[in-house]
């Protein structure tokens, strides 16, 4: 394929994957298709970084893969795989640990966040060493474009570094890549506290949408989100994060311009838009778990998608490992 290459991917961790995660990648995924030599993976490996329960962690990785199917992703049209299915991540990751620096790996915003939680001494060298798994998992394929959110700016910056460093070092080996970053959708805000992202450690039950959720009680978190003072319905992330935020998913999901909801909604107040947003997350959440669950129901074709996944990255990712051991002298 003569396409720029795309690669990404999403933890198995959570089970359901929550409304950032769709609104700031996923839905990212799905469009490259059309565009890229897209490959995306369910990154197990980077699961275990925390304790895992291994049943949870078999099932929980093959719920991502339905899910990433029932959002769009079309195996004729991407390659879809899971990890620790191509053995060459891990391969990979050790010799591009060896050219991090400690201090610049200590720099990571999302280790700090997450060791900081755990407690330094709990903390795994795992969870340190994650964002250099990930620098891996993106250089094996040569990727051009990384479809992410804004919390994963720091990795892919990380990564440009690490592919220029070995190149310079070693000659030329590594696609130099690029985040693909939405900037309207970046951060899907926490629906109780608009001013931190919405997670699944950070965000309470109550800020946070869960795809696979029953609809009804997803609805009922949309009506009973925080908004802001006053009652005009604009976009202003400063004054109006709350509103702001909802008006983001609102037009992501229906393909209404901010500026056609701002006027259907002059004069009425927030509760008629909360109330419509939660009718548009329900349209849109009830066929997406029908289809995740049909992948689910269907074991052979899962397992056939993923084993054919994983076949077609091996064949790109172990050229490019066995360059690389070539280049390091192995
Ligand atoms: P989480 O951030 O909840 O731990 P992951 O690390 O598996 O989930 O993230 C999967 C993808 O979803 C990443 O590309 C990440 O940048 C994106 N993402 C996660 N949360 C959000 C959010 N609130 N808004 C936009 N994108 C997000
Ligand atoms: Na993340």
């Amino acid at each position: 394929s003569d396409r720029p290459r795309a690669l990404s991917g999403i933890q198995p961790t959570a089970g359901s994957f929550h409304l950032g995660n769709y609104l700031g990648a996923v839905r990212q995924y799905v469009a490259l298709q059309e565009t890229h030599d897209a490959f995306y993976m369910v990154v197990d490996l980077h699961a275990i970084t925390v304790p895992q329960d291994p049943a949870e962690l078999r099932a929980n990785t093959r719920l991502a893969a339905a899910q990433l199917l029932a959002a769009g992703l079309d195996p004729q049209r991407c390659t879809l795989f899971v990890q620790s299915h191509v053995p060459e991540h891990a391969q990979l990751a050790w010799v591009m640990n060896c050219i991090t620096g400690f201090g610049e790996a200590s720099r990571m915003t999302q280790f700090k966040d997450k060791s900081a939680k755990q407690g330094t001494d709990r903390a795994t060298v795992g969870l340190f060493t994650y964002p250099v798994l990930q620098v891996a998992d993106i250089l094996l394929y040569q990727a051009d474009s990384v479809p992410v959110g804004e919390d994963q700016r720091q990795h892919v910056e990380l990564t440009r570094d690490l592919a220029e460093r070995f190149n310079t070092r070693f000659g030329p080996t590594f696609t130099v890549p690029a985040p693909h970053i939405v900037k309207e959708v970046a951060k899907i805000y926490d629906l109780q506290d608009p001013t931190i992202k919405m997670s699944k450690s950070a965000s309470t039950p109550k800020g946070l949408i869960n795809l696979l959720d029953e609809p009804k009680a997803t609805a009922k978190k949309i009506r009973s989100a925080v908004t802001d003072t006053g009652s005009e319905i604009v976009f202003d992330t400063a004054a109006k994060p709350g509103v702001s935020n909802l008006l983001t998913v609102y037009s992501t999901l229906t393909g209404a311009t901010i500026a056609e909801l701002e006027q259907k909604y002059e004069g009425k107040g927030y509760g008629a838009l909360k109330t419509d947003l939660a009718d548009v997350v329900v349209d849109f959440v009830t066929p997406f778990r029908a289809r995740t669950q049909e992948y689910l129901d269907d074991p052979e074709t899962l397992d056939s998608i993923l084993a054919g996944g994983a076949e077609k990255a091996r064949t790109v990712a172990g050229e490019t490992l066995a360059q690389t051991y070539d280049r390091v002298g192995f």
